[in-house]
């Protein structure tokens, strides 16, 4: 697990090459580039420069797009995630339509989770017990340690199975759309964007403290198969522990 402290604007521009670096490794190991974008104020950044800067250095074209979370909410709404990445990136970039996997969040959750599950079986071809493996899955976190929208205590955050849930959550008092630990656990890459200093003391917890990610899950990212990397701005870093190993400013 890498942690990159970095300036703001650096930050949004290694996030940007190195998503563009997993894309093209993906598309030229298997053909096409699985990723599942994060939702939240912190990506909208890094969408833009992979919607302007970065658009031609990245295989739209083979790219299937599918979305960590989701808010229970019309993709009009402005909660919405996928309304939130369309305006900022998938309106300007040429990823075919069909390749563009939404959570339906305007209608039950139960039943968007069941769907969703069952488009990611079909366009990953997997077997009744398989868990997809994205290429790269982009995670934020919240204030509380959430993370896609497995909030602490919930018993999805704890959960060993499934490809997607719709979990209540008290805190919000409503429902979420969301990918499953496993799916996340399991993904080649993570990528978590991490700034403000009103994260610092999660951030601390997540990186730092006693695993325990039913109660704070963006520790799921310390167990993950694949390569994690955190990337994180000096704010979010500052209750860091100085020169931590894998810590790199
Ligand atoms: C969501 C996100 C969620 C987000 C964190 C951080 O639907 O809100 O997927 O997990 O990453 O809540 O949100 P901000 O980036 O807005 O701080």
């Amino acid at each position: 697990m890498d942690v990159l402290i970095l300036p703001r604007v650096q930050l949004y521009r290694r996030a940007a090459e190195l998503f563009a670096e997993a894309a093209n490794r993906a598309v030229r190991a298997r053909g096409r580039f699985t990723v599942a974008l994060s939702g939240g104020k912190t990506p909208v950044p890094l969408y833009r420069l992979l919607a302007e800067e970065f658009a031609d250095a990245i295989p739209w074209d083979r790219t299937e797009v599918f979305f960590g979370d989701e808010r229970c909410v019309p993709p009009s709404h402005p909660d919405s995630n996928f309304g939130m990445v369309y305006e900022s990136l998938l309106r300007v970039v040429n990823v075919p339509p069909p390749n563009v996997h939404r959570m339906r969040g305007e209608i039950d959750p139960e039943t968007a989770a069941r769907e969703y599950a069952l488009e990611i079986r079909q366009v990953f071809a997997l077997e009744p017990d398989q868990v997809p493996q994205f290429d790269l899955i982009l995670l934020g976190m919240g204030e509380d340690g959430h993370t896609a929208s497995l909030f602490p205590g919930s018993q999805i955050a704890a959960a060993a199975s499934g490809i997607a849930a719709a979990p209540y959550v008290p805190k919000l008092g409503a429902h979420r759309l969301t990918l499953t630990p496993p799916v996340i656990a399991r993904a080649r890459m993570l990528m978590l964007l991490v700034t403000g200093r009103e994260k610092a003391d999660a951030l601390k917890r997540v990186l730092e403290d006693q695993y325990d990610p039913a109660r704070c899950p963006a520790q799921l990212a310390r167990t993950a198969e694949g390569k994690v990397v955190f990337l994180v701005d000096e704010d979010a870093a500052a209750h860091l522990s100085p020169a931590q190993p894998g810590y790199t400013t």
